[in-house]
């Protein structure tokens, strides 16, 4: 999409690591944000500062596990944007690590929940419009857990593994038309994710580094549709 036409641009996951860095480069160029995340403290702060750098910017809070909140959300979105979604970055996740029997029942439903039916809840939504208007860009934070396995990562490797197959699965039913669909496929970020687990940091990729990512997908030209991104940090 041209660098000079004003998007209308939605990202789940918006109040903290990633979404905002996203919502922060994408708002040098003077967008349209509606951003989504639980916490309201964070999300505000984050459209305070998309507001302070001269963008339009809607917030609502919500929680993209549960569908009568996507639904209500997203009806929000379609009066703000009057049913004009350009670009929607499915980027809301959450990841428990540790060996298979290790892992309980309530970190798979909250892992296959957010990861998983929370990308599908929105995506189901925003489809039905970029279809009509035969224009639209969704990306969808994966993992380079979605292209691999590993150790320890059984769960969250299993989510983004569903979400990927979810993305290349809708890539095959938008052929023919001008509506992309990608995935971003990160190693590790230092992000707020890190916080509250004892792990080396150092050598991590920047959140900056996939807000660049999601820019260089959402401006790349007609004859291009970028199917996955993989980035790994450069300080190996
Ligand atoms: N950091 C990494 O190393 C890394 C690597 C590869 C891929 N990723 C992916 O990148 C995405 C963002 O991760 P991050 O590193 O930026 O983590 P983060 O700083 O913890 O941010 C996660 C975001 O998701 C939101 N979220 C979580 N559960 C939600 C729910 N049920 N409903 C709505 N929003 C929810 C959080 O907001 P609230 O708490 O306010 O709801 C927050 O805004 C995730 O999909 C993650 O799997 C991360």
């Amino acid at each position: 999409m041209s660098k000079n036409e004003a998007l209308n641009i939605v990202i789940t996951g918006a109040s903290s690591g990633i979404g905002e860095a996203i919502a922060l480069e994408m708002a040098k160029d003077k967008h349209h944000f509606f951003l989504t995340a639980r916490n309201q403290e964070r999300l505000s702060k984050v459209a305070e500062n998309l507001d302070k750098m001269g963008c339009q910017v809607h917030y609502a809070v919500g929680d993209v596990r549960d569908a009568k909140e996507v639904e209500k959300i997203h009806s929000y979105v379609e009066k703000a944007f009057e049913g004009k979604v350009d670009v929607l970055v499915a980027n809301a996740g959450v990841g428990y690590f540790g060996n298979l029997e290790d892992l309980t029942v309530e970190q798979y439903d909250l892992q296959f929940n957010t990861n998983v039916k929370g990308v599908f809840l929105w995506l189901r939504k925003v489809l039905p419009n970029m279809k009509k208007r035969n224009k639209g860009q969704i990306i969808v934070l994966s993992s380079n857990l979605g292209l691999k396995t590993d150790s320890r990562a059984s769960l969250y490797a299993g989510t983004k593994h569903a979400v990927q197959a979810m993305v290349w699965c809708l890539r095959d039913e938008l052929k023919g038309t001008h509506v992309k669909a990608a995935t971003i496929n990160p190693g590790s970020v230092d992000t707020p994710w890190f916080n509250s687990k004892d792990v080396d940091r150092t050598k991590m990729l920047f959140a900056e580094d996939i807000a660049k990512t999601t820019r260089l997908i959402i401006e790349q030209s007609e004859t291009s549709n970028i199917d996955h991104i993989l980035l790994l940090p450069g300080k190996r």
